[in-house]
Parts: C-alpha cells; sequence; structure tokens
C-alpha cells in the first residue's frame, strides 16, 4: 500500500492519499480547495483516482472534493445522512470500499457533525484487521472534535469515540485536523494510536454526564466565514471566496485611537453575540466572523473600519479578510475589548447576558503562524553625534 499524510498550515487541516502498489487505485479523503497539489503525487506514482472521500461537511474550509472528483471522474463519497445539493455515492455504515487489495471500512461516528464517518483501513495481505484509522473530527490527538459546527450532538460524539476507544491499541489515529479551532485541547501531533489515546486523553476518561458538559461549555468561538464555507461545502452556495488565503498588513491601533475614530469609523466587534451582550465598546456594531463573508453587504467600503474582538486574534484574521476582500480602510484594535475594560474604560452591556459564559479564547481559534503584525513600527533615528 502507498500512505501519505498531507498538512495544511493554514487551516490546521490533514488530507490523505492512500493506495494500492498493486492496482494503483487511489482514493483521497478529505483534499483541500488546493487540489493541484495532489496531482503530482497521482501521476508520478501512477496512480488513478478511484474514490474521493469527504468524512464530513467541513465548517471550517472549503473542500476540494467535488472539484477533484469531478476532475478524475473519481467517486464523490459522503456518509448516506449527507445532506447536500449535490450527486455523492452514499456510504452506509460497515461498508467496505474495495482498493485494489486494500479496503477501507466505514464506521459512521457522528458527533461533530451528524454524517461523519471514520475511515478504518485494512489490508487483508498483512493482516485481518485494521492498521489505521482515519477519523475525521471524531478522535483528535488529545481532543474531540466540537460538536457546535452544525447538527452536531455531544451525546453522539461520546459514543463515537467510545466505539473508536474499542479498536486494538496499536491502529494508529490519522485525524482530519492537527491544530485549528474543530477542537480546543487538540495536542499538535499530527496523528495517535488508539492505545495512547485511550491512556492519555484526558476526555478519554470521563463519564458521558461530564464530556457532555466539558463539549458544551467553554467552545472557541466559530471559525471565520463558517457558514458561508458550511453553504459552499452543502453546495448550496458558492462563496469559495470566503477562505482566508493571504496575509495582507493591516494596521493595529490601541485603544486610545477608538475614541478619535468614531463615531466616523466603524468599530466592527467580531466575537460571539453571547460575547457581545456581555460587554462591549459603547459604540460597537457586531458582526460575528464566523457571519462575515456573509454580512459583507453590511459593511460600508467608504468608511474606515476598526476590527475588535476580545483580545486581538480574531480581529486581525477578519481584518485580513476584509483587506482581502478589498477594503482599504481597515485597521485592528490590539489587546481588544479587554485592554478596554482592564484600562477601566466605560463597558456597555445587554442586561438580559446572564450566566456563565460558553465562548472561550482557545490557542486553537485559528490555526497556523498567528502573525500578529505585519507592520513594523517605525525604527527610531540615532541622536546626532
Ligand atoms: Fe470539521
Amino acid at each position: 500500500m502507498y500512505f501519505k499524510q498531507i498538512l495544511d498550515e493554514r487551516c490546521g487541516c490533514a488530507s490523505y492519499l492512500i493506495a494500492s502498489r498493486q492496482s494503483h487505485e487511489a482514493a483521497i479523503v478529505d483534499p483541500s480547495i488546493e487540489t493541484e497539489q495532489y496531482e503530482p503525487l497521482l501521476r508520478e506514482r501512477g496512480f488513478h483516482l478511484r474514490y474521493v472521500i469527504d468524512t464530513h461537511v467541513h465548517a471550517d474550509h472549503i473542500s476540494g472534493a467535488q472539484r477533484l472528483a469531478a476532475q478524475h471522474g473519481a467517486e464523490l463519497c459522503l456518509h448516506e445522512s449527507a445532506r447536500v445539493g449535490y450527486e455523492f455515492r452514499p456510504l452506509a455504515n460497515g461498508e467496505e470500499l474495495p482498493l485494489g487489495q486494500l479496503k477501507l471500512r466505514i464506521l459512521h461516528t457522528p458527533g461533530h457533525r451528524p454524517e461523519l464517518i471514520s475511515i478504518l483501513v485494512v489490508n487483508p495481505p498483512r493482516s485481518p484487521e485494521p492498521s489505521m484509522v482515519l477519523t475525521g473530527d471524531s478522535l483528535l490527538v488529545g481532543d474531540v472534535g466540537r460538536p457546535d459546527f452544525g447538527g452536531g450532538d455531544p451525546s453522539a460524539q461520546f459514543e463515537s469515540v467510545s466505539k473508536l476507544l474499542r479498536l486494538p491499541d496499536w491502529v494508529a489515529v490519522f485525524p482530519g485536523h492537527f491544530e485549528g479551532p474543530c477542537g480546543k485541547g487538540m495536542c499538535g501531533r499530527p496523528s495517535t494510536t488508539i492505545g495512547f489515546e485511550r491512556l492519555y486523553s484526558p476526555l478519554l476518561h470521563m463519564d458521558r454526564e461530564p464530556f457532555v458538559a466539558e463539549l458544551t461549555n467553554g467552545v472557541p468561538a466559530r471559525p471565520l466565514n463558517m457558514t458561508a464555507i458550511e453553504a459552499t461545502n452543502r453546495g448550496v452556495a458558492d462563496m469559495a471566496w470566503a477562505m482566508l488565503t493571504s496575509s495582507p498588513p493591516v494596521e493595529e491601533v490601541g485603544i486610545d485611537a477608538i475614541e478619535f475614530a468614531l463615531p466616523n469609523a466603524i468599530l466592527l466587534d467580531v466575537r460571539e453575540p453571547e460575547e457581545f451582550a456581555r460587554e462591549r465598546v459603547p459604540g460597537a456594531v457586531n458582526v460575528p466572523q464566523a457571519d462575515l463573508a456573509t454580512r459583507l453587504d453590511e459593511i460600508p467600503r467608504d468608511r474606515p473600519i476598526m476590527t475588535i474582538c476580545q483580545s486581538g486574534s480574531r480581529s486581525l484574521r477578519s481584518a485580513q479578510f476584509l483587506r482581502q476582500q478589498g477594503y482599504e480602510n481597515v485597521v485592528t484594535v490590539g489587546g481588544g475589548t479587554r485592554a478596554w475594560r482592564d484600562a477601566g474604560r466605560p463597558i456597555e452591556s445587554t442586561e438580559a447576558a446572564a450566566g456563565p459564559l460558553r465562548i472561550a479564547d482557545s490557542e486553537w481559534a485559528h490555526a497556523g503562524v498567528l502573525t500578529t503584525n505585519a507592520i513594523e513600527p517605525p525604527v527610531p533615528s540615532l541622536p546626532p553625534g
């Protein structure tokens, strides 16, 4: 067999090429939208692409599955419960896709999304047992996929990972993400084993109730442009442009700049509505980063825009996305609402916002290297003499 994991540093996603060296048939799982990267891999080894499989309808990155399957005349496969607006080969739990001497055994593992499947790779000439499992966003390394990306269910996730943990210790686990917003406590490694996760994943030692509570509380914010990305992957919208694919320089300003800029500028708070209701800078307007692309028409191009979030990370990415879409006058507020509050400035809140905050700031709210600011501060000139 041939097996290759392909990591996308920008969105923290992993895609996979599995092939039979005997029959030269290949399958690609969870392809990125940059489908060109798979061409030399297929060509140089003379592989024929038979299946393109999405483990689920992704909400954090645009899938290349439809494009890749069409280019190669391959079968586009999803679990039979997937609700999408295009033709696909429906896969059932327990079904085995033949790939030369290999078998790709489908295991329905809902929780992150209702249609999510894991794929067991079996190589019968070597062993009757699977040697590896591709888990999509069910079992992640040190974590499990979050349940709030549309139709997810933390209790179903508990069942699914329990099912995966019944596999033998030696089974190698290859997840759909090694970083990024799909989990909140990923270790960062791109693979693991069932045995290691069973021993050392903190979530997998929990009973159902605390597991569900852990997945329901303290979730990171929904990813940038999630609404547009999910709709595009379901085939009900065509917004492939909604992914941040560049890092345009964005000026970072301090909280003092806010008062000078308002009311001429728009202070665009890109946090979740729940965070916005709890505390906000007076005069801010709320468009969550998840809805930015689908609500662009609410953001005027002829006024200065200042993006703000909790601490400055989401607002930077949102500002970069606006720049990518041609907005020229965009800055981001460094330190965000937290710096504003810590400086003792007035806070506005909505009275109904009570109870514990469900949204947590996460290290993995964005995948990849977080460049805080591409604009260097001016270098002070040396004193004469
Ligand atoms: Fe996902």
